[in-house]
């Protein structure tokens, strides 16, 4: 599995007095199995640019590719695309429709017309695998449920079709703390269980750090920073002077290696940096 985009340029209203250029000559490459964070400023293009990486949107030019393969061309084609790539809008569960769980998760294996035994199977596996028991919530109403429990909905819609890449817009939007945790951790399994491709676009990335293994960073629609994580977020300079932050952790390991401590500084989570300066202690005792 890969996805790369070659020179991908995404013009709204092209011919128009309000056309808008949200995406200039953007180039990346991912493979299977990496985890990318997509990030950049509000407004910067990033939700433009994964509509085009299950072909919602059509390039105004450049390409896309699937596995090699340019994904234009025909309706079948890009059906085929979007059982592979699933995309979670944001706020997802805003565009609930079904009258119960079971029939908002059933609704895309409904209209590849498996078998109804074939798309219950798919419906309990998909509440299944994010976390939901299927007996106690399928038959309750999607517009009663939690706020964190209408996004497993909406996550489990998505991967009713067991795709092999999974793009998330904003998932933390609206959830609180043990929400966005939960979400990471499921996050976290599908890659490393399944092996899933996983992309997140999102401007608040301090928890979403510690899965990713590759950053992308846009602003005005150009993609300015394009690496693994340790590369990108060692150019502290380069993302300041874009308007973007390091994540939390980083931020305090680079300063406090600035001051002459002897610590690491390619660190994302709470509990590496804790380590980390553990280590530092014991040293210096
Ligand atoms: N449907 C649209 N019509 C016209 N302009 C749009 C549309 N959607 C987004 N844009 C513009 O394209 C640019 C990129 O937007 P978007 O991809 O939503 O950025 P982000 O997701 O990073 O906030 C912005 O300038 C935005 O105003
Ligand atoms: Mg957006």
């Amino acid at each position: 599995m890969s996805i790369r985009t070659e020179k991908l340029t995404h013009i709204y209203m092209p011919g128009t007095p309000f056309a808008a250029k949200a995406l200039h000559d953007v180039t990346f490459e991912l493979q299977k199995g990496q985890v990318a964070l997509l990030i950049g400023p509000s407004g910067s293009g990033k939700s433009t640019l994964i509509q085009h990486l299950n072909g919602l949107l059509k390039p105004t030019s450049g390409q896309v590719y699937f596995d090699d393969q340019s994904i234009e061309g025909s309706k079948d084609r890009l059906l085929k695309l979007r059982r592979k790539i699933g995309l979670v809008f944001q706020l997802p569960e805003e565009q609930f429709f079904s009258e119960t769980v079971y029939d908002e998760v059933a609704f895309a294996p409904r209209n590849l017309g498996l078998a109804e035994e074939k798309i219950r199977d798919s419906v309990y596996d998909a509440l299944n695998l994010v976390g939901l028991v299927a007996e106690e919530i399928k038959d309750r109403h999607p517009f009663n449920l939690s706020s964190g429990q209408k996004r497993l909905v909406a996550i489990a819609a998505v991967l009713s079709l067991k795709p092999e890449v999974l793009i998330l817009d904003e998932p933390t939007a609206g959830l609180d703390p043990a929400g966005r945790r939960n979400l990471f951790n499921l996050l976290a399994g599908f890659n490393q269980k399944e092996g899933m491709t996983i992309i997140i676009a999102t401007h608040h990335f301090d928890e979403a750090v510690a899965l990713a293994n590759h950053v992308l960073v846009l602003k005005q629609g150009k993609l300015l920073l394009n690496g693994s994580r340790d590369e990108v977020f060692a150019r502290r300079e380069d993302l300041e002077k874009l308007g973007l932050a390091l994540p939390s952790v980083t931020e305090l390991m680079q300063d406090l290696a600035a001051e002459g401590l002897p610590v690491r500084t390619d660190l994302y989570t709470i509990k590496e940096a804790r380590e980390e300066i553990n280590k530092m202690k014991e040293k210096q005792q």
